[in-house]
């Protein structure tokens, strides 16, 4: 299919035709989610849900790399955006442009930051740059000691009103889309009207510009509480399960490997290792 790109994601917000964002953090989920969705994010996620961590705070641009490398490495189609972790982005402007440009180096399309009008400078630093930001509102996980833990936000006048106007400051500092997380389905409305640029909601109702959910939890990889705002669409974990215990049943029943499965030694060598 057609390669996405910033301005296809701008035609597609003035259709009213929707946008589907996943992550991505290694070669596999790449190459399985690449031509089905319109954007991978390596996001920083990838703290929580292959690193073991409890939050993404821990997270580097040295992880990151890491993880980026591998997406780059076989996405051809979906724009790529590559998440900033915790303390990239806040130092100076030249710490951010060089963590953001070293990301686009690597092969991703744009980045994507936390944060709202105080975030707006780094932004049009990094736009000033040729390096296109995604901004990112409500239940930014970089705040969950901020917010005392993952809650939603956006639920009193004074909240939603500094949403909306977080949001109106990263447009106008130049982002090309904005993710709303973690805030009422009529605030995220809202805000998707007011602007001109895409929204991508994740726990922030239908009718953003389009919908972020982590590629783990669409296909139900991660055992245990799922929020509300997530929809599995397999049980991939119970899946996968069943199938590496069929595979360790076969070893000790002397199931596996078959003989098909197996190389053989030309036929008349067979001889000379018997003795
Ligand atoms: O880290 C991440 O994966 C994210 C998305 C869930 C928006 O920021």
């Amino acid at each position: 299919g057609e390669r996405v790109t910033i301005p296809v994601l701008q035609r597609w917000k003035d259709e009213g035709r929707r946008i589907a964002m996943t992550t991505a953090y290694d070669a596999v989920s790449a190459r399985i989610a690449d031509p089905i969705v319109d954007i991978l994010l390596v996001g920083n996620s990838v703290g929580n849900v292959c690193l073991g961590f409890d939050n993404t705070l821990p997270v580097s641009v040295a992880m990151m790399n890491h993880h980026l490398d591998a997406v780059a490495r076989t996405r051809s189609r979906a724009l790529l955006v590559a998440d900033m972790p915790f303390l990239s982005f806040h130092l100076s402007p030249e710490e951010t442009i060089r963590n953001a440009g070293g990301f686009l180096q690597r092969g991703a399309d744009a980045i994507k930051l936390e944060g709202g009008a105080k975030r707006a400078a780094m932004v049009r630093a990094l736009v000033d740059c040729e390096i296109p930001v995604m901004g990112h509102l409500g239940l930014t996980p970089q705040s969950v000691n901020v917010m005392g833990g993952f809650k939603v936000q956006g639920r009193t006048a004074n909240d939603a009103l500094r949403l909306l106007d977080d949001a109106y400051c990263l447009q106008e500092a130049g982002c090309f889309a904005l993710v709303l997380e973690g805030v009422p389905a009529e605030l995220a409305a809202r805000a998707t009207e007011y602007l001109t640029i895409p929204t991508i909601g994740i726990g922030a109702g239908p009718d953003c510009s389009g919908q972020v959910l982590v590629f783990h939890d669409v296909l139900g990889l991660i055992e245990g509480h799922r929020p509300k705002f997530v929809r599995s669409y397999a049980d991939g974990f119970k899946v996968l399960q069943e199938a590496l215990s069929r595979w360790v049943g076969d070893v000790r029943e002397e199931a596996f490997p078959a003989s098909n499965e197996s190389y053989r030694l030309p036929e008349g060598l067979r001889d000379a290792i018997a003795s």
